[in-house]
């Protein structure tokens, strides 16, 4: 019950239940001990987990990995790029994504993103030229227009990595969101759809690449010989790449591989779920949900709506407060202190450029959380508590 009576909203912080499938798995694990992926000389649930990642995906290879930040930056490395070399980002995205592009010796180049939460294509096609790579984030799981994208920088000859961490699931016109690009990579920390408390992969269909990620996820010595294919890659860089001991643990595997078999069930409840309070956001004169692209087929694990028209800044906290008063809480990218996805709060990169679009975007979008299990019922809770909290901030 909200303090003023009415039925407060569910608490949307909360992550996806672990099937009971698990169970059984990590307690074998647990009296065995047999935690790390190369200990079992074939079979381990890590490698069980790539096996069913990569048939899931449709692609050649997968490496699980210990995060999304884990895998995004192990991209950069297996794409062999030189120091300093400029990687295009969107600057809607989080801190964690610059962040890999700093740790693989890289220079983020921020591209603004617009009003409908994608990739300003004017600034991308401007900062294209003398790109080494582009990072695309689905930030959120919105999908950016990817095949402008990819035939800019296939024109550009400049790779393409996918940060999928919110878009397992999503389609743009009916290809797997994570294989459209050179390399894929995805989370499996607790608030996206699968959840494993921390985790990622690297998808790909280049033998190369997979080669090199694989050794340098942290496949001393001859550990390569459990990853399937690829026997010659891998001679060729044994020894010759560093090892940044990136890997994913048995355990993760445990709680992932049960999940996979349910994703498409969440994906569609997460949409069901999506829609349905975004038709009844959508009614209020003072919020707008951004639309799916055409083509794009969305997996959503949260909602990001615009307040719409001319709201002051006082105008946008008093929402924020009156939403939380109805337990529904919301946070305004770009007004909640030291948000991690405003890049003004990015200091680590140093200058930081003027960014108009993405600021003004970042100063009136609200986030919140809608996890694939809620029902009807809870979703209009959730809904009604926002609308209503928009309503009394404008009256
Ligand atoms: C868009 C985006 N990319 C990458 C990441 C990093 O994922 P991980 O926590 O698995 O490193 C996140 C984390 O939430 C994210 O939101």
């Amino acid at each position: 019950m909200a303090p003023d009576g009415r039925i407060a909203p569910p608490d949307v912080q909360q992550a996806e239940p672990i099937p009971d499938a698990a169970r059984d798995e990590i307690d074998r694990l647990l009296t065995s001990g047999d935690l790390f992926r190369y200990t079992a000389p074939q079979d381990a649930p890590v490698c069980r987990l790539e096996s069913e990642f990569a048939a899931l995906m449709g692609v050649r290879y997968a490496l699980a990995v210990s995060s999304c930040s884990a895998a995004l930056f192990l991209s950069l490395r297996a794409l062999d790029l030189p120091p300093g070399a400029r990687v295009l980002v969107p600057a809607f995205t989080f801190a964690a994504v610059p962040s890999a592009i700093v740790h693989a010796g890289c220079v983020p180049v921020l591209v603004e993103v617009g009003d409908d939460l994608r990739i300003d294509l004017d600034d991308f096609a401007a900062k294209l030229p003398g790109a080494s790579a582009a990072m695309i984030s689905h930030m959120r799981g919105h999908t950016s227009d990817m095949d402008a994208i990819c035939a800019m920088c296939d024109t550009a000859g400049v790779p393409v990595v996918e940060d999928a961490a919110h878009s397992l699931g999503t389609r743009w016109h009916g290809r797997k969101i994570g294989t459209i690009g050179r390399i894929g990579c995805f989370s499996f920390q607790s608030y996206k759809l699968v959840n494993a408390g921390e985790g990622g992969m690297l998808i790909t269909d280049d033998p190369e690449l997979a080669a090199r990620a694989v050794i340098m996820s942290g496949a001393y010595e001859h550990n390569w010989k459990k990853h399937p294919g690829l026997q010659n890659s891998y001679m060729l860089w044994q020894n010759r790449l560093p090892l940044y001991n990136m890997r994913m643990q048995n355990l993760s595997a445990a709680v992932i591989r049960p999940q996979l078999p349910l994703v498409e069930d969440r994906v569609a409840r997460g949409r069901a779920n999506h829609d349905r309070v975004a038709a009844r956001l959508d009614a209020s004169p003072w919020l707008a949900v951004p639309p799916a692209l055409p083509g794009e087929d969305r997996a959503p694990d949260s909602i990001q709506f615009r307040l719409a028209g001319d709201w002051t800044d006082a105008q946008v906290r008093d929402f924020a407060a009156a939403a939380a008063a109805r337990g529904a809480p919301v946070q305004i990218f770009g007004l909640s202190p030291d948000n991690a996805r405003a890049f003004w709060n990015w200091q680590f990169l140093g200058d930081l450029p003027d960014l108009p679009k993405t600021r003004a975007m970042l100063m009136r979008t609200a986030d919140v959380r809608l996890p694939a299990r809620l029902s009807d019922e809870e979703c209009d809770l959730i809904a009604d508590a926002l609308a209503g909290a928009a309503a009394a901030a404008r009256s």
